[in-house]
């Protein structure tokens, strides 16, 4: 049994356990790496993203009473949590009910939950949390899926770029986080085999095959990453101001990832410094997506890693949101001969590293990696290798 069948039914069980009966729908979203294209989503630019093969999986079924019940593998004791869809919060509930209460609140907002209904939703996940692989995107956009089986026919549903908007405004506006739109689009149009390449700024997406002979290696640091929790708004704001002062010389930008090479070394100056470093990063990890597509077009999979490795190098000493558990793991991956690039994957300050792999990677490279870590750190990092898998499944059960 594929491991997305084995979370859908996993999320059925837990529904019938604690609700009765079976859901009405159903529906899973993967959790994602980001494979180049480091800060760049927010800042209009272009960014490769892969889904992994964990993700979350949702059971829904609706109920007459406006009442929401939920339950989740973060639940304590299999106690379910409950509100009312006109008038709840997230005052006083788990940090992690945000993000379903969210897409819920951005649904009723689309008329999507006919007046008076109310929900019942069962949560499961194989995704590690904090761990920079955007366990929040795949939960808002199996939430989202479900909504949609369970209200509309197939015929009238809304599509694919609705769920992954609508996921991505519940981030923004309920969850209060400025993220780009990356995570989303990956959990929602990720394809097997395939890297999704998504322009930020015209919000166009593409599919890059990833070639047979290489996979991804992730390593987990022991650093837990809540964006919530990190200087990501105020990368958000320094980009801006960036933007804002650049705006000044080079009259129409619209987007930081979009100057010019040399309008950046001419005005670049004029910038403060952290703006500038920040200016800098932006517009050179553009320079490397491409450089790292074209590496994949032509099959030259040492400079597409070397694109990887290049891009951390500016996350560290420009973006500034490595830390050294980040660097130990990319400068350890790099002195393996299967490794072709690594680097920190998403937002950054913790998380996971990832690696390109050639498929003759083995157990023994990767437990190396794991030792020069545990020697600094005196905790053992969790790793695995994953290929590209799929994104949104999402269904209507039969009664
Ligand atoms: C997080 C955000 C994404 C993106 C990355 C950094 O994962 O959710 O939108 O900005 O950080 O590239």
């Amino acid at each position: 049994m594929s491991t997305t069948q084995h979370a859908l039914q996993t999320v059925s069980r837990r529904f019938c356990n604690s609700f009765g009966g079976k859901p009405e729908s159903r529906a899973y979203a993967p959790g994602r790496l980001e494979v180049i294209g480091n800060h760049t989503d927010y800042n209009g630019g272009i960014v490769v993203g892969a889904a992994i093969e964990q993700g979350t999986a949702v059971a829904m079924r609706q109920r007459d009473d406006g009442r929401i019940r939920l339950i989740s593998d973060a639940c304590l004791e299999d106690s379910v949590l409950e509100t009312s869809m006109n008038t709840y919060t997230s005052d006083g509930l788990p940090s992690w009910s945000r993000y379903p209460l969210g897409v819920i609140d951005e649904a009723r907002l689309r008329q999507w939950i006919p007046s008076g209904a109310g929900l019942e939703l069962a949560i499961h996940s194989t995704l590690p949390m904090g761990a920079g692989l955007s366990s929040s995107a795949a939960l808002e956009l199996a939430v989202a899926g479900a909504l949609v089986r369970l209200f509309f026919d197939p015929a009238s549903a809304p599509g694919i770029e609705t769920l992954i908007e609508t996921a991505h405004r519940a981030e923004n506006r309920f969850v209060g986080m400025p993220c780009g739109i990356l995570d989303q689009t990956v959990a929602g149009l990720a394809k097997q085999d395939h890297l999704v390449v998504v322009d930020a700024a015209s919000g166009r997406t593409d599919h890059a095959e990833l070639p047979k002979d290489v996979g991804f290696a992730v390593f987990r640091s022991h650093i837990s990453h809540a964006l919530m929790d990190t200087p990501y708004e105020q990368r958000h704001r320094e980009c801006r101001q960036a933007l804002m002062g650049l705006e000044r010389f080079i009259p129409g930008i619209r987007h930081l990832a979009t100057v010019h090479e040399a309008d950046l070394q001419a005005y670049a100056p004029v910038l403060d410094t952290r703006a500038r470093l920040r200016a800098t990063h932006v517009v050179h990890e553009q320079d490397r997506v491409h450089a790292f597509l074209h590496a994949l077009r032509r099959l030259d999979l040492p400079a597409a890693g070397d694109a990887m490795t290049a891009s951390h190098e500016s996350s560290r000493s420009l973006f500034d949101n490595s830390i050294p558990e980040l660097d130990v793991l990319t400068a350890a991956a790099n002195q393996k001969e299967d490794v072709l690039g690594a680097r920190l994957t998403g937002g950054g300050w913790g998380g996971a590293v990832i690696a390109l792999v050639r498929n003759t990677f083995s157990v023994d490279q990767a437990e190396h990696i794991c030792d020069a870590y545990e020697e600094l750190f005196q905790v053992r990092p969790h790793w695995w290798r994953t290929t590209a898998a799929h994104g949104l499944v999402h269904e209507r059960m039969r009664t």
